[in-house]
């Protein structure tokens, strides 16, 4: 490979140095800013992590009214934005609409682009950690036909999102606070997760000194893959799958071990953790506690959790170190709450705003940020001399 290394899919090339996220994937661990997941979902809230993640400080009680009462006042989107979202055709996925939206946003606030213009980084972050729950809100209602509705800023974020999605102008929609609750916890698990594909998407964008919204918009882009955020819908739509066809649990298991058109257990297995994945034990919790307290009863719960203990005492999955991912259960909660399967990658994408506009401002910051650039092992022809058509057969 002369003077360069090959390693697709950088599996042993560390682009960066960060200290933003710790993972330790034998021992199943998962830090922010030195705090362990656990106890974050446990006791923190969902822009407290945002606050912790971007600035690497908890917030001080003035700091962190201050950071969401910036946040919350920007939830408000351009009224041109209406036009931008009525333009797409009905069923287009709320991903993309939403992945458009944001890349749209550096058309609206222009004043905020600059990448090393600190005070405009601040306010595109507040812009952006307000204004994707409401265009995430907004591709699920146009993919309804339902009007649009402004956000309400007396409500928190989270509960302004709930309200803009599910909520109709002639009711008086109030969140659940048994939903507000799990949506916090939900939100902070997915907060960061350190170099994966579409944070390394927007550190990649962002290298080339692109501004903050582009390069989230890219990270959007990442994450709608199936191998990385849609894996919740895809989870979802293995289990709505097997259902529907009357497969037995074990009989489609056969399948996934004899790797047939390729069919995978989605929902399981990771790059990093292969030991456990720490963020689906807190999130089955969750699943337990909100399908419970909701009174819901999915079947599709104990279906994921036949196909979960067939895994784990199976040769194929202990051999290759397959474990449940944070993606395995979160679709029964999000279905609980009543989003459908399409919404799911969208709020993996809320959740993960704070931990992109992270990783991009320690990029920027870091005097060692090349531009992204890999190398390449060449394969093809050397020199060929060009031959006109009458000479080709
Ligand atoms: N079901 C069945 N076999 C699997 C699975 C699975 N879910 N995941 C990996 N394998 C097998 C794979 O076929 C390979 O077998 P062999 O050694 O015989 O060729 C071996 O395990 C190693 O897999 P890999 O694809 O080389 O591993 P990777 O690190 O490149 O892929 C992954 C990681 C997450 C893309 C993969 O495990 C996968 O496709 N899982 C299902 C999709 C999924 O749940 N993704 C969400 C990831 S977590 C949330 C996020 O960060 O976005």
């Amino acid at each position: 490979t002369g003077d360069v290394a090959y390693d697709p899919g950088f599996m042993n090339t560390a682009n960066t140095k960060s200290a933003i996220t710790y993972i330790d994937g034998d021992e199943g661990i998962l830090r922010y800013r030195g705090y362990p997941i656990e106890q974050l979902a446990e006791h923190s809230t969902y822009l407290e992590v945002a606050y912790l993640l971007i600035n690497g400080e908890l917030p001080t009680t003035g700091q962190l009214d201050n950071f969401v009462s910036s946040v919350e006042r920007r939830t408000l989107l351009d009224e041109r934005f209406k036009q931008l979202f009525d333009g797409f055709p009905r069923n287009a996925h709320p991903m993309r609409v939403m992945q458009a939206g944001v890349s749209a946003l550096s058309t609206f606030y222009q004043d905020s682009l600059d990448p090393f213009d600190e005070d405009q980084v601040r306010l595109s972050t507040y812009r952006l950690l307000a204004k994707i729950p409401t265009m995430a809100a907004y591709a699920r209602r146009v993919s309804q036909g339902h009007a649009l509705m402004y956000p309400d800023n007396r409500l928190s974020l989270i509960e302004n999102f709930l309200r803009l999605t599910f909520g109709f102008p002639v009711e008086d929609y109030i969140a659940d606070p048994i939903v507000v609750e799990a949506m916090e916890k939900l939100l902070i698990l997915h907060a960061d997760h350190e170099q994966n594909c579409s944070a390394s998407a927007v550190r990649l964008v962002g290298s080339a000194q692109a501004d903050l919204f582009t390069s989230i918009s890219a990270g959007i882009g990442a994450l709608s893959g199936p191998a990385h955020g849609g894996a919740n819908a895809a989870v979802m739509e293995m289990l709505d799958g097997i259902r529907a066809s009357g497969t037995d649990p074990r009989q489609f298991m056969e399948k996934v071990k004899n790797k047939e058109k390729g069919v995978r257990l989605m929902g399981f297995g990771h790059r990093v953790y292969k030991n456990y994945d720490p963020r689906a034990k807190i999130v089955k919790k969750i699943a337990d506690d909100v399908l419970e307290r909701l009174g819901v009863h999915d079947e599709r719960l104990e279906l994921a959790m036949q196909l979960e203990e067939i895994a784990l005492k199976d040769d194929y999955f202990i051999e290759r170190k397959l474990y449940p991912n944070v993606d395995f259960y979160t679709g029964l909660i999000y279905k609980a709450i009543g989003f459908p399967t399409d919404m799911f990658t969208v709020l993996f994408a809320i959740g993960r705003t704070p931990g992109w506009i992270a990783q991009w401002d320690e990029m920027i910051h870091d005097p060692e940020t090349k531009i992204g650039r890999p190398r390449q092992v060449y394969i093809g022809h050397t020199e060929r001399t060009y031959q006109p058509m009458s000479a080709r057969t």
